[in-house]
């Protein structure tokens, strides 16, 4: 290796997501806390990880779970006080691990303060600090649609005029063209980075800067201006990593999102390669056959684009996504063999890789019979909007199975004991009935289990820096079985060959490798020419 640059330590992190509702409950009411995590905290650095983004934790009516703010400086009580929120980061500093706060910029909860004042007079201090437009009763300022359905404008008879809502009529959007609004936020901002947080994850961020009248949601005109002034107004003050949602983001513009000079976030959290699955121009519901060739592509293309210019988030899952193993791989017949490829050639590849709560067990998709058994307001609301549309029943019950968010977040499965060692109460959304087979004291003690390869994973990442630094090459990039690619460090070379189906599959790389040194492997015995299903080999040679 040539000279030694010294790196961020957000680009040899391995970042785990938590969904606190759904973590583990430690006082029996039925609902995820803070007291919960921190108990889990020993589990979490055995597994390696280096941070952990949490879902919002701060005061909220709970419209979107929490993604609906009332107050950004406090703990709803449901999750505990802010005692234990200095708690954990402590606990957690304690195991070098560091806390990442959910922080959602784009809209407010209709009950945070702001808006109570905001909507009582077109006089009030507050009351540019939401997006508003004239109008009468019926007649809507435009045709826009709000995310979770319905039209994106909400009428407020007492002062005449609509609101803008990006999501639910529970979640006003904030307008940013106000530099009282953004000087709120970076002082709150500030505020947490004084706690010793170790940074941010900045929910729907791209679309913050939006312009309604020109039908304008993401990306906005002024969104990298704002962008840049957030970060330089407090994320610079510190050493943080901050990672960016943005379901708009392209390989160009994320080049401005994670630009290496710290100008914006360290990364950028984008959707491509989770919406190949989707027809074109229609909802995430309207499912697409999966193709393989055009997944390697698409993260192929954000590998070679962003190489040196930028970061890649890299994942699978989050709590708005269906579970991996069910969508990509096969939770039937090769839960395990599929899960642990989808590792490996997602954490191979350069980037900071996340796993999602669950994740590192090979948790599944649930499919509830009764729609009443579904928590998500986004689930409910394409439930009746479908239904009303001449969807029937069972079509619309295929796409929540599918796609549906209650997938990612039915609870954490500890052990096969009732309720998964959840809670001892009743929990706020049903466990996963398969939890009897799969859960973590289980899988722990089990070096075949699909989390004992996520914790060799997580580990290889700290061994060896061609994972972190290595330019990446995609291999076979027309063959509709083989997932294959090599990474490339000075004088090493790594290569990552995963067969993505539940077919044997011939492999022409495999001999060319023979005398490399196998890294990770999620088979007894020695790799052959012939993949077995599912098979995924990590080898190096240097
Ligand atoms: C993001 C969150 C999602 C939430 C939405 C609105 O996409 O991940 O859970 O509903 O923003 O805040
Ligand atoms: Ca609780």
């Amino acid at each position: 290796m040539t000279e030694k640059k010294t790196q961020p330590w957000w680009k040899k992190a391995v970042v785990y997501q938590i969904y606190p509702k759904s973590f583990q409950d430690s006082n029996g009411d039925g609902i995820g806390d803070i007291q919960g995590i921190i108990s889990r905290l020993d589990y979490l650095k055995d597994l390696g990880v280096d941070a952990l983004w949490i879902s919002p934790m701060y005061c909220s009516p709970q419209d979107d779970n929490g993604y609906d703010i009332s107050d950004y400086r406090n703990i709803d009580p449901m999750f505990g006080t802010m005692e234990d929120m200095e708690e954990l980061i402590q606990e957690a500093k304690k195991r070098e691990i560091r806390i990442i706060m959910d922080l959602v910029l784009n809209h407010t909860s209709d009950e945070h303060p702001w808006f109570q004042e905001a909507k009582k007079s077109k006089e009030n201090p507050y009351h540019d600090y939401y997006v508003w437009r004239d109008g009468t009763p019926g007649k809507l300022p435009n045709d826009m649609k709000a995310v979770f359905g319905g039209p994106a404008w909400e009428w407020v008879p007492q002062i005449g005029q609509y609101y803008f809502h990006q999501f639910s009529v529970k979640q006003p959007d904030l307008n940013w063209e106000n530099p009282k609004v953004r000087q709120e936020i970076y002082d709150m901002i500030l505020w947490w980075m004084a706690k010793g947080v170790g940074g941010f994850r900045l929910d729907v961020i791209d679309q913050i800067a939006k312009e309604p009248d020109r039908k304008i949601t993401n990306n906005g005109p002024r969104l990298h201006e704002f962008l840049q002034e957030m970060s330089r107004e407090t994320f610079q003050k510190g050493d943080l990593l901050t990672v960016g949602e943005a379901w708009g983001a392209n390989t160009e513009n994320a080049k401005l999102y994670s630009n290496p000079d710290g100008s914006e976030f360290s990364m950028v959290f984008q959707f491509e390669h989770v919406m190949l699955d989707q027809q074109e121009g229609k909802e995430k519901w309207d499912l697409a056959p999966l193709s393989l060739v055009k997944l390697k592509k698409n993260l192929a293309k954000w590998q070679d684009s962003l190489y040196g210019c930028g970061w890649n988030s890299l994942f699978w899952d989050n709590h708005d996504l269906p579970r991996i193993v069910s969508r990509w791989g096969d939770d039937q017949n090769y839960r395990v063999e599929s899960a642990k490829m989808l590792a490996a050639v997602l954490h191979g590849m350069q980037g900071t890789p996340y796993i999602y709560q669950g994740e590192e067990l090979g948790m599944t998709n649930v499919q509830f019979a009764d729609i009443e058994e579904y928590r998500d307001i986004e689930i409910h609301n394409m439930y009746r909007e479908r239904l009303d549309g001449g969807y029937t029943r069972q079509e619309v019950m295929e796409s929540i199975y599918a796609k549906g968010r209650d997938n990612a977040r039915t609870p954490m499965q500890w052990n096969d004991q009732e309720n998964a060692g959840f809670t001892t109460g009743t929990p706020w959304i049903r466990v996963n009935p398969n939890y009897r087979q799969i859960n973590m004291e289980q899988e722990r003690k089990d070096p075949g289990s699909v989390f004992s390869f996520y914790r060799r994973l997580v580990h290889l990442r700290k061994e060896e820096p061609i994972f972190v630094e290595g330019r990446f090459e995609l291999l076979l990039p027309e063959d509709e079985q083989i997932f294959a690619y090599t990474r490339t460090l000075g004088s090493e070379q790594m290569l990552v060959c995963a067969n993505f189906s539940g077919q044997p599959a011939k492999c022409g790389l495999i001999p060319q490798w023979k005398n490399a040194r196998e890294l990770l492997h999620n088979y007894e015995g020695d790799v052959k020419e012939e993949l077995r299903p599912y098979e995924v080999v990590i080898l190096i040679r240097r």
